[in-house]
This record gives structure tokens, sequence and C-alpha cells, in this order.
């Protein structure tokens, strides 16, 4: 007789798996997940090498690589994880923010899923999903938490006082830091996405070779700016005003500009995760995006003073960038609340908190 707890159709939540599906930018992500906590499969499609040559992420592009990809992911997403879809509890979906195109692909597939299986559906969150990150990766870790999410669309801060509901303290009033790393990147000639890239280049290279501004803007605010830096480099690059070309640069030159670049985006966001952590002292201090998966910015947030005695719980290098793991498990979460979506779930390209 199965269990009617009025959260799950049938079924101990525990056990109850959760087909997560995420298409929000340029990475279509498929994953199951049980009981909220153990990851069974973690499938990832990165579309990085189809928009390389454009610099950046193209809309249609990545809407139609989401197309050709999504149900083969889902397919192996299931055989991964060694199960029937018919087992499945509930279907968890990224449906904001993102690009609409894109957002529509992975909607389709999980409303078509839910209908047909008799399953519920659950419309998530992409940035509180990169919040719940840090729950899912370690299942002691415990509200309060304070959390900075950098990504190629998204830096902001955010308090967690109850899992699933993270509350913007801050965010960046222009560029995100993932896309501040992308265009310097990009002007330093060393390839898309600018992130790792970066990071690569940086080893071996002299932090204070370049002096660089810090987006922390006036200390009593928890926002954060990334244009003035990007600015920076194209002056010092090619100077103001004119279009010239980006000059040859020598191996040394790209790893002294990487590595300045780099300590200033780093720097920018530890001291603002310090301000966020003095204004909630009792929280543990995490990150998630894919710029978390910088080890320079671990490094620094690990030797700093104002956060030492502080519980870290990064996640691992998997469950920053985009992936959809982080959706089924708080897809879990919610649906083990009672909350619900219906088949009108709609794709939305701002979340709530930034509105
Ligand atoms: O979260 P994510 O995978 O996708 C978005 O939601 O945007 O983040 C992608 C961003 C890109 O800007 C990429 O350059 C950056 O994360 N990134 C990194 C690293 N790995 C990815 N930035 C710095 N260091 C890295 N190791
Ligand atoms: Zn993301």
């Amino acid at each position: 007789m199965p269990k009617e707890n009025g959260i799950f159709i049938q079924g101990n939540p525990e056990d109850v798996l959760v087909l997560g599906i995420e298409s929000s930018c340029d990475e279509t992500a498929v994953a199951v997940v049980r009981g909220g906590k153990e990851i069974l499969s973690n499938e990832i499609f990165s579309q990085a090498s189809l928009h390389a040559e454009h610099g950046g992420v193209v809309p249609e592009l990545a809407g139609r690589s989401h197309l050709e990809r999504i149900l083969p992911l889902v397919q192996r997403a299931l055989e991964k994880a060694g199960v029937e879809k018919e087992e499945l509890g509930g279907i968890a979906v990224t449906n904001r923010p993102g690009l609409i195109g894109c957002l529509l692909v992975g909607l389709s597939v999980a409303k078509t899923l839910a209908l047909s299986l008799g399953i519920p559906l659950i419309g998530v969150d992409h940035i509180q999903a990169h919040i719940h990150a840090s729950f899912l990766a370690d299942p002691g870790l415990k509200p309060p938490l304070v959390v900075l999410v950098a990504s190629g669309g998204h830096t902001s801060l955010y308090s967690v006082e109850r899992e699933g509901e993270g509350v913007l303290l801050g965010q960046t009033r222009d560029d995100a830091a993932g896309e501040a790393l992308d265009k310097a990147a990009a002007m330093l000639g060393l390839g898309y996405p600018g992130g790792p890239a970066i990071e690569k280049a940086a080893q071996g290279g002299d932090p204070s070779a370049l002096a660089l501004p810090r987006g922390t803007l006036d200390k009593k605010s928890l926002d954060l700016s990334f244009s003035g830096l990007k600015t920076s480099l194209l002056y010092h690059l090619r100077g103001p005003g004119i279009q010239r070309p980006f000059p040859e640069l020598s191996g040394e030159e790209q790893r002294d500009l990487a590595a300045s670049f780099q300590e200033a985006v780093m720097d920018t966001l530890c001291t603002k995760l310090e301000r966020a952590a003095l204004l909630h002292p009792e929280a543990a201090i995490s990150v998630g995006g894919g710029v978390a998966a910088n080890k320079r910015l671990r490094e620094k947030i690990a030797q700093s003073k104002i956060l030492r005695g502080r519980r870290l719980a990064f996640p691992p290098l998997a469950l920053c960038g985009d992936n959809a793991a982080m959706i089924a498990g708080l897809g879990h979460l919610l649906l083990s609340r009672g909350e619900r979506s219906d088949l009108g779930l709609e794709a939305r390209a701002r979340s709530r908190a930034q509105i």
C-alpha cells in the first residue's frame, strides 16, 4: 500500500528519486538524485566549444544545441543511475533565471515526463540551486550560511536561514565576475570560457604586475562592480578611446596580466564575502557558481583572517558550475515541503530575488 504522506504521491521521501533538468544557459544537464542527497548520476554536456569562436554564449545556438542533446542525456542519466523512468517520484527543472529559448527546452521535456509518468513537477530557481549545492555536497551542513554565488551571468551574496530560501544581500551592479573574466581572457587572447583560461595562464604570473581597481564600492554596501576593472585592462592594453587592435603579448606579459586580473576579481569577491560574513557572525561560509571553482578564490577565503574559525562548506568542482544534481536536490526539498508546479509553469529570464 503506497504511503500517502501528502508530499510525494507515494513512497518514503528518503527513497524518492527526482530527475533534475538544467538548460538555462550553455550546459545541458540531467541528473538523478535519491532522497535529495544521494547523487546517482549527474550528466552534463557543455556547449563551450560551440560558443568559443563567438567569445560568448549565442542564445540561438545554445537553444538548438539543448534541443539536440537533451533527450539522449535524459536516457544516459537514467542508465547511469540504474533507474527506469517509471521509478521516478518527481521531476525538477530550472525555469528561472536564464535564456528563455534555452529554458523552454528543459521545461518542455520536464512537463512531458511529469505528465506521462503521472508524477509531480517542480520549477527551480537556478541561483537558489547553486546555493543549495553546498547542502547537497555536505549533508551535515545546516543554516545559517552566507554564500557567494559567482558565475557567468550572476554575482550575488545570500544569507540562508532556511534551506532553499537564500535571501539576497548584495549583487553586482554591472558585469558578473565570470563575464568579466571571460572578457578579460578574450582581450588577453586566452580563449573561452575565460575563467579557467585565466586561472591556467595566471600560474607563475605576478599578481601585482598591474595595479587594477577593486570594485567593492562603498564600505557599507554589499553590492559589487566589475565593469571598471574590465575597462582598466582594456585601457592598459590599447589606450582609451582609440579602436586599436589588441597588442601581441609575450608569454610573460600574458601570465602577469592574467594573474593581476584574477587577483583583482578574487580580492573583490573575498572582501565582499568577508563583509557579509561580519553581519552574520554565526554563519558558515560557502561559494557556488562556475567562478567558485577558482583555486585562488578558495585559497583567499581559506586564508582570510576575518573568516578564521568559520565552517567553510565549499562544494566540489562538479557541483560549482551548472549541473542538474543541484536542481534535483533542491527540487526534492521543495517537493518534500509540498510545493508543486503545474503544467502552466513558465520560463522566466530573471529570478524573483533579482527583480
Ligand atoms: O555557473 P556557470 O557554469 O554558468 C553560469 O550560470 O554562468 O559559470 C560559468 C562561468 C564562466 O564565466 C566561466 O569563465 C567561469 O564560470 N569559471 C571560472 C572557472 N571555471 C569557470 N572562473 C574562474 N575560475 C575558474 N576555474
Ligand atoms: Zn549557473
